[in-house]
């Protein structure tokens, strides 16, 4: 794809999420407690997420018919050219009236992600990324923290239900006995656009869907930092684990982050 088409769908992109966060803002200000229906043991649906989608689908297939789409909320399937979308990544902290919330929105194109967008619709924070060409958060530049070792790092270690909770329980063990910080903020795309600029560390999660870390993996990448291959191994369609972070703590979390998909966390001996 030619760059100048790859830099209308960023800057569209960036336009479209702000139109999604008028959506979130006027939910999350109207006081009363958001509605929400269960997917599962704390997953949630809200009427926000359902409009936000709609909105976004809208317009993208208004603007690029010859795309194709792939959301949290209505699926979809492989394209060369593709959009990666989660309405609303924080669900739970969205319906708790917690500010910790993202529209994320990639455009993954002949195999690799070229734009992430993920916007905080409470703080107005736009953090954008296009391959090769850097990350900012409101249009200013950012990078990853230049961390000397574990015990001046935090690392945000997403809680996914969809493998064995024990799992996590080791994963946990292992980072805070090895020195390390640790948060769980509750949007993996949220927590990869602080990796990328700098304000925590490490993000990683034993599972999560494109739609989760799509975005904010291209952000982490372009503010100097290294991720993960999600994308191996169908990960685009199936999901994956992550490890983001900054390069100087790469090594040791690479140690404690099982990359393959159901590997089991090995406690440290
Ligand atoms: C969830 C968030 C959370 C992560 C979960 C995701 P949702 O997405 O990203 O941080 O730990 O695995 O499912 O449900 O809020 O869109
Ligand atoms: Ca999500």
């Amino acid at each position: 794809m030619h760059n100048s088409d790859i830099a209308r769908r960023h800057e569209f992109a960036q336009e479209i999420a702000r139109e999604a966060g008028v959506i979130a803002r006027r939910y999350f200000g109207s006081g009363d407690r958001i509605q929400a229906t269960e997917k599962g043991a704390h997953d949630l649906l809200t009427q926000a997420d359902l409009d936000i989608d709609r909105l976004l689908i809208d317009r993208l297939r208004e603007a690029f018919p010859e795309d194709g789409i792939l959301t949290e909320e209505s699926g979809g399937s492989a394209a060369t050219n593709l959009w990666v979308i989660d309405p609303i990544d924080g669900t739970l902290n969205f319906a708790r009236q917690i500010p910790h919330f993202a529209v994320s929105i990639a455009f993954h194109a002949q195999g690799r992600t070229e734009s992430g967008v993920v916007y905080n619709p409470v703080t107005d924070e736009m953090f954008a990324a296009r391959r090769g060409l850097g990350a900012f958060c409101n249009q200013r530049p950012i990078r990853v923290r230049d961390t000397r070792d574990a015990t001046d790092a935090v690392v945000d270690a997403g809680y996914s239900l969809k493998r064995p909770v024990a799992d996590y329980v080791v994963l946990v063990g292992e980072l805070v006995g090895n020195g390390y910080g640790f948060l769980q903020n509750g949007s993996a795309a949220l927590g990869l656009a602080q990796v990328a600029c700098g304000r925590i560390d490490g993000y990683c999660e034993l599972f999560l869907n494109s739609w989760d870390v799509l975005a904010g993996l291209l952000l982490v990448e372009e503010a100097g930092g290294w991720v993960s291959d999600f994308t191996a191994d169908g990960g685009l369609l199936h999901g994956n684990p992550v490890l983001a972070c900054t390069p100087s703590i790469r090594q040791s979390l690479q140690g404690l982050v099982p990359l393959g998909r159901n590997e089991p966390v090995k406690r440290a001996g």
